[in-house]
């Protein structure tokens, strides 16, 4: 991108003396009057990303600007724009891939408008999709690839740099929640000073911990007080702004809400004769009815699942805290533990260190 933006600034100077004459100059000008006249500095030269993030329940689109000249070495990005695209999450256009145009012509006829034409073609997009798709593609890897490859079509149509379609590993969406979490609380940034070096030993105190409660997928990501990890599947290193940071995290796939729900219903209707569920859960008064072929679609209540002799079932709200919270206790198995310590199924967890921040 760099060379062709030089190339044109070099043909744009030749033009200027030799074919064009003066209509640079006169552009120059017309930029400097400007200027001038709405009292403000020369617009900066900036550049544009866009990012979508596909979730489980919804997909957002993010437009970022930054400088393209990094001031003191660090590249200071800013959100411009946020576009909810309207609609469930991508993995529910699995049987109507042809909408998936439609479905992503909203947010991106925006960005179209919010990004100067100029820039378009040098500017990358980019679609991450987490958990949702992440159980699409245990249901079935050729329907998750055709939902992909639907996405990556529609992407390519539009005039901007495309930079890829893929469905993040957990990890990835531990570390870029927790790396989100800290550059917004500019914990990179505190000790950026003369003292950097003395307290690199200190990392710990000075980030925040972040748990992401998604749709399907809750993830929890920390420094711990050990860099050795028992699980190396749990390990991440990395490093930013010039300092190693050696995180723990996990995505625990089926423990964000939605799924979580589906796993409690079916492990409630399990043990029920009746075709109506009398829930803890709901507030009193509230009814619903479930399909059976949807609760058990999900692979989250495949370990639930059972024949029943109904199609549907109707939940009723009974409106009691404590029971709820029993019954919600049963979805993790705090029993077996291959490690030291962990967080629940097995799962090794290091001691909890440092603040913790919530993102929704
Ligand atoms: C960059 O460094 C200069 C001089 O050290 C300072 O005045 C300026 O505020 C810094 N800019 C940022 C964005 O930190
Ligand atoms: C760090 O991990 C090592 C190896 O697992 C262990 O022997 C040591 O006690 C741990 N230190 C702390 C402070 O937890
Ligand atoms: C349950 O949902 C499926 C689609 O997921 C549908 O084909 C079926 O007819 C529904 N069953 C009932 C009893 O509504």
């Amino acid at each position: 991108m760099e060379d062709i933006k030089d190339s044109n600034e070099n043909s744009c100077t030749r033009n200027i003396l030799v074919i064009l004459g003066f209509s640079c100059v006169i552009s120059v000008i017309v930029l400097i009057a400007v200027g001038i006249s709405q009292n403000k500095p020369l617009p900066q030269n900036v550049k544009y990303g866009i990012v979508l993030d596909a979730g489980s329940s919804h997909t957002s689109l993010y437009i970022y600007s930054w400088p393209s000249e990094k001031e003191n070495d660090t590249g200071i990005v800013q959100q411009i724009e946020e576009c909810q695209v309207a609609g469930p999450g991508i993995s529910k256009y699995a049987q109507k891939l042809q909408e998936i145009g439609d479905y992503l012509a909203e947010c991106m006829e925006k960005t179209r408008d919010v990004i100067p034409v100029s820039k378009h073609h040098e500017t990358p997009v980019y679609l991450g999709a987490t958990a949702g798709m992440r159980l699409l593609r245990m249901e079935s890897e050729q329907l998750a690839d055709r939902v992909i490859d639907a996405v990556i079509r529609t992407l390519s149509t539009y005039p901007f740099n495309f930079q890829g379609a893929t469905i993040i590993t957990g990890q990835e969406e531990g570390a870029y929640g927790w790396i989100t979490i800290n550059y917004l609380l500019g914990s990179f940034f505190q000790n950026s000073g003369w003292f950097s070096g003395i307290s690199e030993k200190m990392n710990h105190e000075k980030t925040f911990g972040a748990l992401d409660l998604g749709g399907a997928s809750t993830q929890i990501t920390f420094v711990p007080e050990n860099h050795t990890m028992e699980s190396p599947e749990n390990s991440l290193q990395f490093r930013l702004y010039g300092k190693d940071y050696y995180v723990y995290t996990h995505s625990f796939l089926c423990y964000g809400k939605d799924q979580a729900l589906w796993q409690k219903l079916a492990k409630d209707i399990q043990v029920s004769s009746d075709r109506s569920l009398r829930d803890p859960c709901f507030h009193t008064g509230y009814k619903k009815v479930v399909n059976v072929s949807d609760l058990y679609k999900t692979p989250c209540t495949k370990k639930f699942k059972r024949t029943l002799p109904f199609d549907e079932f109707q939940i009723q709200g009974t409106g009691n805290y404590e029971q709820c919270q029993q019954s919600i206790l049963e979805l993790f198995n705090t029993g077996d533990c291959p490690y030291s310590q962990c967080a629940f199924n097995g799962i090794y967890l290091p001691p909890i260190q440092g603040n913790f921040e919530v993102s929704l």
